[in-house]
């Protein structure tokens, strides 16, 4: 007996974190694992419920310090679920075992006009705190159970909203501390149960990025890039090396992740000089930019999708923010607008986080229907009360403040009426607010 819990302690010893779910579609998924330096090979065994078929992939694994790595699973059917076990070197005991499912194939079909109801999780700010390495006083980071009741709410994936780990000063001076903190944080087993249960997607801000309020100068922006492709299984990482932003679709919602701090202006740049509008202050970057606008007329001539979100970390529309906003780099803001406004894109929402309170704020538009941006913060870092700038904020439609939530998305009815609801939840799982739109709310009167 105990020769035997000696070989399990070992096999389970090669495991740092993992197994988390990364981008899944139709016909692939993707496994992520973090193990200790000494794995040489990992494999992954994967079979459709109630099937015998095995299939085997290996794993991608890092190398350097830290390894972790990803394995695909591929040759899949669509709307099924599979299980999977992880294998090390060339011991045959599974070291890990989990499922995952696939999306549904409802384009094209008789009765395509039936989109599945789904729902997705979100959130932004994660801090765990680190007595020996934090500020004196109180501590910033709270309640982590909250990721347990993440864990345990039907959806269909999670979107990290940025600021999902947080360098200090002992990480964002050098490459191997900004590998440490994630990799530390991950290992945190109150995450187990949410990273495996569901397909995970993120975006960064500044604080998974570089330091507070980091811009397009932070010196170690490269490294950063690699840690994020390290950690996180997005479909893609931005363009031609630089930045992060992708898009990724589930059922009939494109969701556009944007990359707000790659090539962005520092916040103290000037928004106008000499009363004109300064055009060299950006937040997404010329390259970024013309990638959404292409994104987005795409995606707006595609009859299957109804909803089209953008997801970064600053907040986007909120006038009365004191703070980091979109809205204060008029160039860039003023020419999405005018965009969206000229080419009648549809079904349009902002998601966003950072704010460390959760709201969502409503813009009217002259002429055509208001957009929206949903903040979501913070899962687990402080909170804090509206400030007096923001206390009576008119643009406000529904608030919460001074408490660590999550958020579930959910989409349902018919694509003609289709409707997205946006639930607000204590780190217990209780809700606390919620507001929906429906898509009939969001077309252009064209
Ligand atoms: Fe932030």
């Amino acid at each position: 007996m105990a020769i035997l819990l000696l070989v399990s302690l070992d096999i389970q010893a090669q495991v740092i974190s993992g197994p988390m779910i990364g981008h899944t579609d139709l016909r692939t998924s993707t496994i992520w694992m973090h193990f200790t330096n000494d794995v040489k090979e990992a494999k992954l065994v994967f079979y459709k419920h109630g099937d015998t078929k095995m299939q085997t992939s290996s794993f991608n694994i890092n190398s350097g310090l830290f390894k972790t790595a990803t394995a695909l699973l591929f040759d899949l059917e669509p709307g099924s679920t599979y299980k999977y076990c992880v294998l090390v070197d060339k011991k045959k005991d599974t070291i890990k075992t989990g499922t995952i499912t696939t999306q549904t194939l409802w384009q094209w079909r008789e009765k395509y006009m039936k989109v599945p109801d789904f729902s997705f999780l979100t959130g932004s700010c994660t801090y765990f705190n680190e007595p020996k390495y934090d500020r004196l006083g109180k501590p910033y980071g709270n309640d982590s159970s909250i990721f347990e009741s993440m864990a345990k709410e039907k959806a269909d994936f999670m979107l990290w909203l940025g600021d999902n780990w947080y360098t200090r000063e002992v990480d964002y001076y050098s490459e191997w501390g900004l590998h440490d903190r994630p990799a530390r944080e991950r290992a945190i087993p109150i995450y187990a149960n949410l990273l495996k249960a569901m397909p995970n997607y993120a975006i960064w801000d500044d604080h998974d990025y570089g330091w507070n309020d980091a811009d397009k100068s932070y010196p170690l922006k490269e490294t950063s890039r690699e840690v994020f492709k390290k950690f996180w299984c997005n479909p893609s990482y931005g363009q031609n090396n630089e930045g992060i932003y992708t898009k990724f679709t589930w059922n009939d919602v494109d969701v556009f992740l944007l990359d707000d701090r790659w090539f962005r202006s520092n916040d103290g740049t000037k928004d106008s000089i000499n009363g004109k509008v300064n055009l060299d202050k950006k937040m997404f970057g010329n390259v970024q930019m013309e990638w959404l606008k292409n994104a987005l007329l795409q995606s707006n001539n595609n009859n299957n999708i109804t909803f089209r979100i953008i997801a970064t970390g600053s907040q986007v529309l909120n006038p009365m923010s004191p703070y980091d906003c979109f809205r204060h780099y008029s160039a860039e803001y003023n020419e999405l607008m005018d965009f969206i406004k000229e080419n009648d894109i549809n079904g349009l929402v902002f998601l966003t986080g950072d704010r460390h309170h959760s709201e969502v704020i409503k813009i009217e538009r002259p002429g055509t229907y208001p957009l929206y941006d949903i903040t979501a913060s913070p899962l687990t870092s402080g909170s804090h009360k509206f400030g007096k700038e923001e206390k009576d904020n008119p643009y406000r439609v529904v608030g919460l403040e001074d408490m660590q939530n999550y958020s579930k998305v959910s989409f349902s009815g018919e694509r003609k009426n289709r409707i997205m609801k946006i639930e607000f939840f204590n780190p217990k799982g209780e809700k606390q607010i919620e507001w929906s739109v429906g898509i009939k709310d969001l077309k252009s009167p064209k």
